[in-house]
């Protein structure tokens, strides 16, 4: 089953500026009412014939800081497209031993350290008081639909997957220090980036289904008599890591868009229809 429709967008992360087994339909440059987005935006159509939407989210040649992410902008014009569900892609530190670089994740919390300059939400300065659900941050039914399918493709490999992990979003530019690393852990961390929120928040509001799928580059800076973190360590397993991430989106993205046609992702559906607490009188 497949048709006209782009029910399925796809955000690529840091070393993910493509995927493969596609067939490119066109680019849109969308302007919404939050700006442009990181890039323009390709649609392509997957073997089957369903289509699929890709932004790159630091920009095709990744000139866009995790704070400067035009996240309003990126989520609206998915919206805008009637995409439905986001598969988004992620590098992530690991805070725990057994997530080693080259390890994919797909979070189920987040811990929130940006440090609320980043636009979080389309109801600012509008009159009106809005508050998305957000106690499970990503789309419980996408997280469960995506997780077999991706440890099925990791299966033939020594790469792992790990799932009901929690998130640490952290500001940036700079790696987080030592102290603050060993205080993730015990706040209960397991990966962190720099990139999920105001992502997911955003998807929320707007009721799109939004799972995260990491790879982990390194480990951080927790690790007693190991040198903490760097951008060369980062960039020396990003090229793996992104290849790795190009063969499980080829062998999901069907599927997930079948499901979303299929009208299989229900949870978050209607979830902002009493959400605005602003009296109409
Ligand atoms: N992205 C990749 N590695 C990271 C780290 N250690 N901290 C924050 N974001 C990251």
């Amino acid at each position: 089953m497949s048709s006209d429709k782009v029910l399925v967008g796809v955000i690529g992360g840091s070393g993910l500026y493509h995927l493969d087994n596609l067939t490119f339909i066109k680019k849109v440059e969308v302007e919404t009412p939050w700006g442009k987005p990181s890039s323009p935006i390709t649609i392509s159509a997957l073997p089957n014939g369903s289509q699929i939407a890709f932004i790159s989210r630091h920009g095709p040649h990744h000139t866009i800081t995790p704070t400067e992410v035009p996240a309003r902008a990126n989520i609206a014009a998915l919206k805008h497209l009637g995409v439905q569900a986001i598969v988004a892609f992620s590098a992530v530190g690991s805070l725990r031993e057994e997530v080693a670089p080259g390890h994919f994740i797909i979070p189920d919390q987040i811990i929130d350290r940006t440090k609320g300059i980043r636009e979080d939400t389309f109801f600012r300065g509008d009159g009106v008081v809005v508050h998305s659900m957000f106690g499970d941050p990503f789309s419980g039914q996408l997280n469960a639909f995506v997780a077999p399918r991706v440890e099925k493709i990791l299966a033939s490999t020594d790469v792992k997957l790990h799932t009901g992990k929690t998130v640490v979003c952290m500001e940036g530019p700079a790696f987080s220090t030592r102290a603050e690393s060993i205080m993730y852990r015990q706040w209960g961390g397991d990966i962190i980036n720099m990139s999920v929120i105001p992502e997911a928040k955003l998807a929320r509001e707007c009721e799109i289904d939004y799972t995260l799928i990491c790879t982990s580059t390194d480990y951080d800076a927790w690790r007693v008599g190991e040198a903490p973190v760097t951008v060369e360590e980062v960039v020396k397993v990003l090229h793996t890591n992104a290849g790795n991430s190009r063969a499980v989106a080829a062998g999901i993205l069907e599927e997930v868009a079948a499901h979303v046609e299929a009208g299989e992702l229900t949870e978050i559906r209607g979830s902002m229809k009493f959400a605005c607490i602003t009296r109409a009188d």
